[in-house]
Formats: C-alpha cells, structure tokens, sequence
C-alpha cells in the first residue's frame, strides 16, 4: 500500500468560494426540457407540467445558477417565440439539433421551475442570427420594471415583478464553425463589445458573458481569447470556458487525470485574460465563467459535425423523423470512473477559485447529465451526481491551497501526474473545513495523512466515497441505485492530522469541525 501526504492550512487562501461555482445548465436539446424537466401529464406533475421528482432531485443536487436556454441552440433561437400564450407559439425547426421546437417552456416557463428549484436564473442571449438590438429587447423585456412598451408586455404575460436577470451570456461558442453565426474572433469581439455597452447603458446591474473558445482543443485556442478580449475587455465581467472530457482508446489513467487538462487550460485562459489586462493597462481583473464543463463522450470527431445531430447525437432509433420533437440526444450513461473524474473537475475548479467565480455543469437533466428520467417513469441520480452534490454542500467559506506529496504515473496524454488529487474548504464562520481527495491509481489503495495540525482541535463529521469494484458500474433504469455514496470508514483524525485509505480509482469528501 502506497503513501500519500497533504497539507492543509486555513491561512493558504486561494479565494472565496462563490455559490455561483456549483450552477448548471438547461439547454433546449434532447429531452432536457421536454420529459426531463417538464412533462404535463407525468404521474409528479405539478400545475405548470413540471416534473416534481425531477424538482426534488435538482434541490438536493444543491446547484445555483442555471444557464439557459442554450448553447448552440440560443444562436438561433428568437426569443419571442417563448412567450405570450402557449397556444399561439410557434413551432420552429432548430438548426443546432435538428429537431422542432415546439417553444411550450419559454422564459416565464422556466424562469417560475428556476424559483421552485431554488436557483438563479442566468440567460443566454442569441449573437449567431440576431444582434444587439435582439438582446437589448429581451433585457428589456426581462429587467425593466414598467412603462416601457416591452416590460408592460411582460406584465401582460402574467409577471408584474421583473426578472431580475443579473448574469447574460453575449452568445455561445462562436468561435465553432458547427455555430449558426459562427464568426471571426474580430467580428465577434466588436459586437460582443457593442452589445456589452448597450445593454449596460439599459440595465447597469448586469453581469456580463463573453464567449471564449469552445474547447482548449480549437485550432483558435487562444488566438480567438485574446482578439476577442482586445475588443471587450472593458464592457465584460467574464470570459467563458466550456471543457468536456472522455476515455478514450481505454485509457483510462489518462482520463483520470483530464482535471490536471482542466488545470492547464484555466492556467492558458487566465494568462489570456491578464495579458489583456496589461496591454489595456487596466485595473480590472477578468473573472472566469466555466459555463459547460462535464464528462462527454463525444468520440474522436463529432465536434466537428454536431450540425449532423442524427447521426452522431442519437441515443435512441432513428425512425425517419427529419426535426423530431425532444429526440434522445447525449443521453450518456455515466460510471463511477466518470464520477471519480467529475469530483476531481470540481476540485480543479476550487483550486482557481479565486478566479472561476460562477460554473455550469453541463447539463442538469437527460442531456449529458447527473438526472435521468423515463417518460411516464422514475427519475434517478447518476454516479455523477454524488460527487457535485457533496461538494456543493460541503464546500463553503474559502478555497484553499493544498500541498500534496504523492507519487506520479505516466499518461500517454499528459505525462507524469500526481496518483493523489487534494482539494480543501474552511469556513471561518462555522470552524468547519471539508477536505476531498481522489486515489488514480488503477490498481493500488493509497493511504493520505492529512496533516490538519494548523486547523486547531477538530473531528470527523461525515465521510463520503465513490467507489467499486466495478469502475465501469453504472446506473440504469433497472438498477437506479447500483452506485451510491458510501461512508470512508477509514478515516481517522489523531492529534491534528487524518489518515484515511483510498480505494484505487475513487473520490472521497471528509468534512471536519
Ligand atoms: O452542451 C451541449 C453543447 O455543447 C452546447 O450546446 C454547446 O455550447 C457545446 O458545444
């Protein structure tokens, strides 16, 4: 058995842990809104159609801000077709997932299911086939409390109270040929910018999206980052990330490691971001959005073809129906490797706290997702689910830098890497700190002494661990709770520090107090 040694003290601060670090995303693909969120009809349904087990399981996900709607369907999305009566909406072909959408949830819709899951509602605004004047009206519409044309249409549509949208995404991967609107970094960056300073000029409270490239992948990475930013540094509050991950050839000690990839790339758009600074001499410094980030399995090209959503999307038959509605599209079923894999992106992002201020994890329901529903049947957590729900609960106060010492492995993607990953929290308030660890290795138990000497007299309070025996486990709909947390009971805490095994490929949350 392997030894492992991690360091943690309250006084090495990254930063503090924004609340908007643990949002997600609901796009309108595949059935994340159509019998994932939303199906009039199901046995759970509320009054507006809205699935109350997919409620309850979003609540207890304890995730915060919820992007929306899209994605690369927002770049051709018209945003009136979602509202007024529903009867009178119409059904429009949509490019990016080549389907119809029948525009049933809109922004009242979804705005109201964003309130009883206890959200932020975070909105994307088109810059693919619309401009600025498009998301000055929805902003409008949205933010303005009265006496305007388009917010007295609001009230009209049954909502007196403004929505009081703080965070708008100036569009979405446009640096993606698949993109409707796809446009160079210098086209893009002008009218982000241009928008930017309109929509200031209306709302003043608004917090501001830039989109950065789609993948650290993109030949334009981070060509497009840095033009971009030339052009809208001022007008911005953000600049956007999105990173998916995958085993790929069976390599899964790569995989293991993608939050070292996620590290590197953040390291990349961070050095962008304040490159720009200095060339502008600013005092601003630019936060970042991580607004999709999960496991996806792609395959080695799709990315390229996502226009061709039938062939390479589809998770169920392809029965001839060019523009289906809500076709199964994404719908990855996730293992415990993915899970160990997604408690260590989390931790990566706590590990740049400081700067990543508000995330979304990509997506929330059926679409790449840690919630799974049937039509008509149950909803079910993921193995994916675990490790952000602990982590969104556990994670509070301030990220800190933790010190590891462990032994390395080779991957053939990335080279040497640490077999132990460490992430830690302390809230000064509470006196409560949590600490997450995550074993790559294959084939060996590690055991870590948390040294917890600088943290004063504390105790174990709960342990958490995704583990098997079975990497690969997964749950189905046949076996809704094959995975499932269980408790570390090796955790030991003795004289300031906690020794605790870590089964090979496993993540564990120990929480102290
Ligand atoms: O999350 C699914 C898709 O992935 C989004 O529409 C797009 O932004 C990204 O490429």
């Amino acid at each position: 058995m392997s030894q492992a040694r991690v360091t943690v003290d309250p006084s090495y601060i990254v930063g503090p842990i924004n609340r908007r670090l643990f949002g997600s995303f609901i796009e309108h693909m595949g059935r994340a809104v159509y019998t994932g969120i939303y199906e009039p009809g199901h046995p759970t349904a509320d009054e507006e159609g809205f699935r109350q087990d997919v409620i309850e399981l979003v609540r207890e996900l304890g995730v915060t801000g919820i992007r929306y709607p899209g994605g690369n369907f927002v770049s051709g999305f018209q945003w009136r077709d979602s509202i007024g009566p529903k009867d009178q909406r119409p059904r429009r072909l949509d490019l990016a997932w080549r389907s119809t959408e029948t525009n049933q949830v809109g922004l009242h819709e979804f705005a109201s299911w964003v309130r009883k899951v206890g959200g932020e509602l975070m909105y994307a605004v088109n810059l693919g086939t619309a401009d600025t004047k498009d998301a000055l009206d929805v902003v409008e519409y949205a933010n303005v409390a009265k006496g305007s044309t388009l917010s007295e249409e609001r009230i009209t549509n049954g909502q007196p109270d403004p929505f009081g949208i703080r965070m708008w995404y100036l569009g979405n991967e446009m640096d993606g040929p698949w993109q409707v609107g796809h446009s160079s970094a210098d086209d893009y960056g002008k009218k982000a910018s241009r928008t930017a300073k309109a929509l200031r000029q209306l709302d003043p409270e608004v917090e501001l999206v830039a989109s950065g490239s789609s993948h650290p992948t993109m030949p334009t990475f981070p060509t497009w980052d840095r033009v971009v930013l030339e052009h809208a540094y001022d007008d911005v509050d953000y600049i956007s990330c999105h990173g998916y991950y995958e085993e790929k050839n069976r390599d899964l000690g790569s995989f293991l490691a993608s939050p070292v990839k996620m590290d590197r790339y953040l390291d990349v758009v961070i050095a962008t971001a304040d490159h720009v600074k200095a060339l502008k001499r600013s005092d601003k410094t630019l936060n970042i959005s991580f607004d999709e980030w999960n496991v996806w399995y792609l395959g080695d090209n799709l990315r390229s073809f996502p226009r061709q959503a039938d062939r390479f999307y589809r998770t169920d038959e392809i029965e001839g129906d060019d523009w289906p509605e809500a076709p199964r599209l994404a719908e990855d079923v996730y293992s415990v490797a993915d899970a160990v894999v997604v408690g260590g992106l989390l931790i990566s992002l706590l590990r740049h706290a400081d700067r990543v201020t508000s995330a979304a994890m990509s997506m929330l329901v059926n679409v790449i997702a840690p919630i799974t529903t049937e039509p008509g049947g149950p909803a079910w957590r993921q193995t994916t689910y675990y490790p952000f729900a602990v982590t969104s609960r556990l994670a509070v106060g301030v990220a800190l830098d933790v010190r590891v010492d462990s032994g390395q492995y080779e991957t053939d993607e990335l080279g040497s890497v640490p077999l132990v990953d460490a992430g830690a929290t302390y809230d000064a308030g509470s006196g409560r700190a949590a600490v997450f660890l995550v074993n790559r290795s294959l084939t060996d138990s590690l055991t870590v002494t948390v040294d917890l000497a600088k943290l004063g007299n504390v105790s174990v309070l709960e342990t958490q661990m995704i583990s098997d025996t079975d990497v690969y486990a997964r749950n189905t709909k046949d076996a809704l709770d094959r995975v499932t947390l269980q408790p570390n009971t090796t955790a030991q805490y003795d004289d300031g520090a906690l020794t605790v095994t870590l089964p090979p490929v496993s993540w564990t949350a120990v929480a102290l107090g």
